[in-house]
Parts: structure tokens; sequence; C-alpha cells
């Protein structure tokens, strides 16, 4: 299912939509993750992670119960996007893993709440039981929002990036959606 366009208010009472990514969106998702990633210090990839060509297509043979891109859009323009993916096998079908980023001008004014609020309602109303993601331990204001969020810690794997000269630990963390109710 797609997610229902949402105006919502950031920190500072501007507004900006939440909405489900078109294939449209594709150059600007590809160059979000790509100047992100050459950063150096919030996601794995370095630079260069999907052409804008690879991340169209992506969104052209989406599976919408399975699979989510969302992007944020303020003043007409997309500042920042998250993809969630559930399990593919009845194993853990009932999870779903995500990754977000924001172009920098873009964060620090609750920005990535709204968009994880929205893939939480797109998860619940898959029946998705578990979402899960993993960050880095020196990502702080990134743990910040997945606190405030209801996430926890379940492990972390030490030193499992180098960032510069600094080893960072892997946290895994997850949140449990409420149940359904039957009606
Ligand atoms: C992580 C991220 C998605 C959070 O979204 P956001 O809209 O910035 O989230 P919030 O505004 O709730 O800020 C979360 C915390 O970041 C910190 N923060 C504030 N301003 C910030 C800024 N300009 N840059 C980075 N962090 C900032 C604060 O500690 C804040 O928590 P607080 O509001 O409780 O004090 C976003 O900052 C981002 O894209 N960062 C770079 C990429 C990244 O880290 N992706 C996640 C990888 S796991």
């Amino acid at each position: 299912m797609k997610v229902t366009p949402i105006v919502l208010q950031d920190l500072s009472q501007v507004l900006y939509v939440v909405r489900s990514a078109t294939i449209e969106d594709g150059a600007v998702i590809a160059r979000i993750l790509s100047e992100v990633g050459r950063e150096g210090i919030y996601i794995a990839n370095e630079g260069a992670y999907m052409t804008p060509e690879q991340q169209s297509l992506v969104l052209s043979h989406l599976n919408p119960e399975q699979h989510l891109i969302l992007v944020a859009e303020q003043n007409g323009a997309v500042i920042g996007t998250l993809e969630m993916v559930r399990g593919v096998f009845q194993k853990n079908a009932h999870t779903a893993n995500f990754g977000m980023a924001l172009m920098p001008s873009a964060r620090g004014r609750h920005i990535g709440e709204g968009l994880l609020r929205a893939a939480h309602e797109w998860a619940q109303a898959t029946g998705i039981e578990k979402i899960c993601l993993s960050v880095f331990s020196s990502n702080t204001g990134a743990i910040r929002l997945y606190h405030r969020m209801g996430y926890h810690e379940e492990g972390r794997r030490r030193n499992q990036y180098r960032l510069g000269n600094e080893f960072v630990d892997e946290v895994f963390m997850s949140w449990y959606l409420p149940p359904r109710s039957v009606t």
C-alpha cells in the first residue's frame, strides 16, 4: 500500500509533506544518499550509492506490500528520504528494516520523526510486528530520535565500522508495534 501524503509542521512551524516516492524522485533520492554518504560519518555507503537510473528502476519495481520509500518535501524540494524493507521470508515477514537520511539543512527540526511516523503507519497497515535498524554508536542525534520513537538497543557489533581513525560500534535497535485491534 502507498502512504497517503501527510502535511506536517517542523519545529520552526514550517510545513513539510511526507509522501510515497514516485519514479520521478529517483534522481533526488540518489543525490541525497550520495551526499550524506560523502559526509562520511552517518551511513555506510561512501559517495555514489545508486545512479539516478538505478534508483528510479527500484521505484518502478517496488512491491508496495514489501517495500516502502518515502520522501519529505519542503518548499517544493525533496529534503529527505526513508526506505523500509520487509523481511522476504515467511520466517521474517513480521519484521522490517529501515534507513533514513535528511539533507544537512533539514536536520534537527524533527522532520525525521514525521518520516518515521509515516513508515510506522505503513508497517502497522501491512501487518509488520517488529521494526529494526542499525546505527553507528557515534550517531547520537539519530539515536536520540530512535529512543524518542520508542526504539531500544538489542545489541551491538563492536568496532564494526571505522570513521577516519575512530572505530565505532554498529548498534542494533528495534521497536515492537502495538497489536492490531480486531474490528
Ligand atoms: C538522523 C536523522 C534522520 C534524524 O532526523 P532529524 O529530523 O534531524 O531528527 P531530530 O530533529 O529529531 O533530531 C534528532 C537529534 O539530532 C540532534 N540534532 C539537532 N540538530 C541537528 C543537526 N543540525 N544535525 C544533526 N543532528 C542534530 C539533536 O540531538 C536531536 O535530538 P533532540 O531534538 O531531542 O535534541 C537526520 O538528522 C539525518 O538525516 N542525519 C544524517 C543521516 C543519518 O544519520 N541517518 C541515520 C542513519 S542510522
